[in-house]
C-alpha cells in the first residue's frame, strides 16, 4: 500500500534533531524572561479578516500565502502566517492594552504557502516578540539589546549583522506613493505585469519586484528618505545614538522596507550570510497604528519575530551548539537476569535523589554484553551494571560495577549505599 506521507514544506523534526530546538528555545526563554517579558499563547486558526487588516490585503502574505478555508459554519478562518495580528487581538480582546505597559513574547507554528527551499519551509516556527504601551525609542533600543544578547549567548553574534531604517508614517508613506506612482505611471509600459497591477493598489510593494527591467526604472524614481516627517526623523537618530552608545553595530539600509503593511517609523533586521537566500533571521519593528486599526484603542507597538529553523540551521551549520546539548542519556541501567524489579527500584532512589540525572533502564532483558553495546550506543557516560554477585543469596545485590563509557573505560565498583554520592560527584550538575 503507498505511505501517505507528510505535507511538502511541513517539516517532522526527530529525535536527533530536538535536542537542537530545545537548547534554542530554552536560551531565548531564559533571555526574554531576563527582560521580563511575559508568555502570552494563542490559537493557529484566527478569522481570515484579522490578517487580511494587519498585515494588508496587497502583500504575498494575504494575496497568496494564506493557508484559508470556510470552516462547517461558513467561517472564512486562516492558519496564522505570523503572530503580530494574533497577539494585538488576544491582548486587546482580554483588556491587556487598555492604559497599560506589555512586554509579551510567544512561540510557536506560523504557516504560508510560500515555494519551499532551505531555510523557507510553509510550516515553520517563529519566537516573536511584542511591546505595547510605549511610543520609544527606548523600547525599540531595548528590543534590539535583547536580540544581541541572544546572538551573544549562542555563539552567533559574529555570523549576524543589523540593518535598520525609517520607513515614516503611514502618511508620509501615503505621500511617498503617490509621488512613486506618478513616477512609474509615466513608465507603465516598461512595468512587468504584477507590478502594473499593483500600481494602483500597493505602488511601494513595486520596490521588492525582483525583475531587472524593472529595478531598472527605479534607479531614479523617488526615494522614501525624502518623505519621513521629522519626528520620526528624529525618532530614528536617538535610536540609532543609544545603540551607538550600548556598541551595538548596524547598518542603515534606505531599502529595507518589510513585507507587512503594519509597520511605521523603525523596522529592523538581522540578517546573516551563512544561510543563502533565506539570510533573514529575525525581523520586526514599530507597528503604531495596528492596535487602532483592528478596532482597540489606539496604542505604540513594537515588536520582532525570529525563525526557529533558520536560527537552527545556522547553530548546526557554525557548530556553535555546546556538545553536552546533543547527550540525551548520562546513566544506562543494564539488568542481570531476575534482577529487573529490584534494578527499577534503584533507579527510582536515584532519579529521586538526582531529579536532573537522566537514566535510561535497559528493558527487554537478554544478556549483559548486548546490553552494553546498547549502553555505549544511548550515548551514556556510564553504565551501571547489576548483577546477582556470586556466592550471595540469588536476586541479592550489595555492589554495583560502573563501567565507564568514555575514552577511559574504566571499571569500578561500589557499595549499594555509596551509589548516589558517586553518582554526584561524577554528575555535580544533576
Ligand atoms: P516576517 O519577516 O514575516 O515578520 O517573519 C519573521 C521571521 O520569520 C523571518 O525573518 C524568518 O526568519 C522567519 N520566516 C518567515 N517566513 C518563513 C518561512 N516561510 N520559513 C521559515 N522561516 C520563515 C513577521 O512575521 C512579523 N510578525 C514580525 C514582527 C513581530 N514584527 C513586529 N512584531
Amino acid at each position: 500500500m503507498k505511505k501517505i506521507q507528510a505535507i511538502r514544506g511541513m517539516n517532522d523534526i526527530l529525535p536527533n534533531e530536538t535536542p537542537v530546538w530545545q537548547y534554542l528555545e530554552s536560551t531565548v526563554q531564559r533571555v526574554v524572561q531576563a527582560y521580563a517579558y511575559q508568555e502570552i499563547r494563542f490559537p493557529v486558526l484566527e478569522q481570515t479578516q484579522l490578517f487580511k487588516r494587519s498585515i494588508g490585503e496587497v502583500t504575498d502574505i494575504v494575496e497568496k500565502e494564506m493557508y484559508s478555508f470556510d470552516d462547517r459554519n461558513g467561517e472564512n478562518l486562516s492558519l496564522r502566517p505570523e503572530g503580530t495580528a494574533c497577539c494585538v487581538r488576544a491582548a486587546d480582546e482580554h483588556g491587556l492594552l487598555y492604559n497599560q505597559q506589555q512586554r509579551l513574547w510567544y512561540k510557536g507554528p506560523m504557516f504560508r504557502y510560500e515555494r519551499p527551499q532551505k531555510g523557507r519551509y510553509r510550516q515553520f516556527h517563529q519566537i516573536g516578540v511584542e511591546a505595547f504601551g510605549m511610543t520609544g525609542p527606548d523600547i525599540d533600543v531595548e528590543l534590539i539589546l535583547l536580540t544581541a544578547r541572544l546572538w551573544q549567548e549562542l555563539g552567533l553574534q559574529p555570523h549576524v549583522r543589523l540593518e535598520l531604517n525609517n520607513i515614516g508614517t503611514a502618511a508620509d508613506r501615503r505621500q511617498f506613493g503617490e509621488a512613486l506612482m506618478t513616477f512609474l505611471q509615466k513608465h507603465e509600459d516598461e512595468l512587468d505585469a504584477d507590478s502594473k497591477r499593483r500600481l494602483q493598489s500597493n505602488p511601494l510593494r513595486i520596490l521588492d519586484s525582483k525583475v531587472p527591467s524593472t529595478q531598472a526604472l527605479l534607479v531614479d524614481a523617488p526615494v522614501l528618505s525624502d518623505f519621513v516627517s521629522a519626528d520620526t526623523v528624529e525618532h530614528f537618530e536617538q535610536l540609532t545614538q543609544m545603540l551607538r552608545d550600548a556598541n551595538i553595530d548596524f547598518i542603515v539600509n534606505p531599502k529595507l522596507v518589510r513585507g507587512l503593511d503594519y509597520y511605521n517609523n523603525m523596522v529592523f533586521e538581522w540578517i546573516t550570510d551563512a544561510l543563502g537566500a533565506q539570510g533573514t533571521v529575525c525581523a520586526g519593528g514599530r507597528y503604531d497604528g495596528l492596535v487602532e486599526q483592528l478596532g482597540g484603542r489606539a496604542t505604540p507597538g513594537v515588536g520582532f519575530a525570529m525563525g526557529v529553523e533558520r536560527l537552527v540551521l545556522m547553530l548546526e551549520e557554525l557548530n556553535t551548539v555546546p556538545t553536552t546539548v546533543k547527550q540525551q542519556v548520562d546513566v544506562f541501567v543494564a539488568i542481570g537476569s531476575g534482577l529487573t524489579g529490584q534494578a527499577m527500584a534503584l533507579a527510582e532512589s536515584i532519579r529521586t535523589a538526582m531529579p536532573a540525572l537522566r537514566i535510561q533502564c535497559h528493558c527487554g532483558g537478554g544478556k549483559l554484553s548486548n546490553q552494553l553495546k546498547r549502553a555505549f550506543n544511548s550515548g551514556a557516560s556510564i553504565a551501571l551494571v547489576l548483577e546477582s554477585e556470586l556466592g550471595s543469596a540469588a536476586g541479592a545485590i550489595n555492589d554495583i560495577k560502573i563501567r565507564h563509557l568514555g575514552e577511559d573505560a574504566r571499571n569500578e565498583t561500589v557499595s549499594i549505599n555509596e551509589l548516589v554520592s558517586k553518582l554526584q560527584a561524577l554528575f555535580p550538575n544533576a
